[in-house]
């Protein structure tokens, strides 16, 4: 089974995909990491993707759909795998059912308010990924990564004109994607107020 997280940006798509993938034992794919690392490391790929991602707009179809097919046919997926960031839109959405149709959606449901405090406030870890949140989930020693040491940062497109560009993004494109997988009976909405806890008894609960 392909699980796929939906969400406004914020919504906590990166943070319980991360506990579902713990719990299930299978992969959490997030084309957003993805992204970002060939970003970082200059990539071709990287290059091509940056300028999108900085002004909050989607990275092109063919970047992302041949990413994701190349995760889906390797080894690690062979046993199910958790999307976070795909599909994005409506043709993403038709391009996975082509390359495997059994798929299930989770809608984490939370209100715009409330992501761009989240987003505002949200730092991560350069080196190994993790997740963090100055207000409701900080790091014991002062910005600097539980895990691994690191001084934590602020992703490039966390700045709040990029934030509604995304949400604006999210609005137009993502959005109708909801109704596609609800349409097919292929969807469950999770209430995501409350704490990273809570919103995940609910999400193991929905499944
Ligand atoms: P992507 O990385 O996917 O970003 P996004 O969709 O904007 O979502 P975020 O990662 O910002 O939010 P999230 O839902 O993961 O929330 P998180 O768990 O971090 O995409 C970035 C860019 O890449 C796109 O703009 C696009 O350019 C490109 N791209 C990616 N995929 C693409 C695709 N398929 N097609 C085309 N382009 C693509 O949580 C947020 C914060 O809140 C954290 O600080 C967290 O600690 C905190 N938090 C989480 N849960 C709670 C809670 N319950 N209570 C309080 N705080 C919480
Ligand atoms: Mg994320
Ligand atoms: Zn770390």
């Amino acid at each position: 089974m392909i699980y796929i997280l939906l969400g406004l940006p914020g919504a906590g798509k990166g943070t319980q995909g991360e506990l579902l993938s713990r719990k299930l034992g299978i992969p959490k794919i997030s084309t957003g990491d993805i992204l970002r690392e060939a970003v970082k490391k200059g990539t071709p790929l990287g290059l091509k993707a940056k300028e999108a991602m900085d002004r909050g707009e989607l990275v092109s179809d063919d970047i992302v759909i041949g990413i994701v097919k190349e995760k889906l046919q390797s080894d690690d997926c062979s046993r199910g795998c958790i999307l976070d960031g795909f599909p994005r839109n409506i043709p993403q959405a038709e391009e996975l059912d082509r390359i495997d149709g059994n798929v299930f959606a989770i809608y984490i449901n939370v209100p715009e308010e409330e992501v761009i405090k989240r987003l505002c406030a949200r730092r991560v870890c350069p080196s190994c990924g993790a997740l963090y949140n100055l207000i409701t989930n900080p790091p014991r020693d002062d910005e600097k990564c539980d895990r691994c040491g690191t001084p934590l940062i602020q992703r490039d497109d966390d700045k709040e004109e990029v934030i509604r560009e995304r949400i604006r993004v999210y609005r137009e494109k993502t959005e109708p994607i909801i109704n596609y997988y609800r349409e097919r009976g292929k969807l469950v909405e999770v209430d995501g107020h409350g704490s990273i806890n809570e919103v995940f008894s609910r999400l193991e609960a929905a499944l």
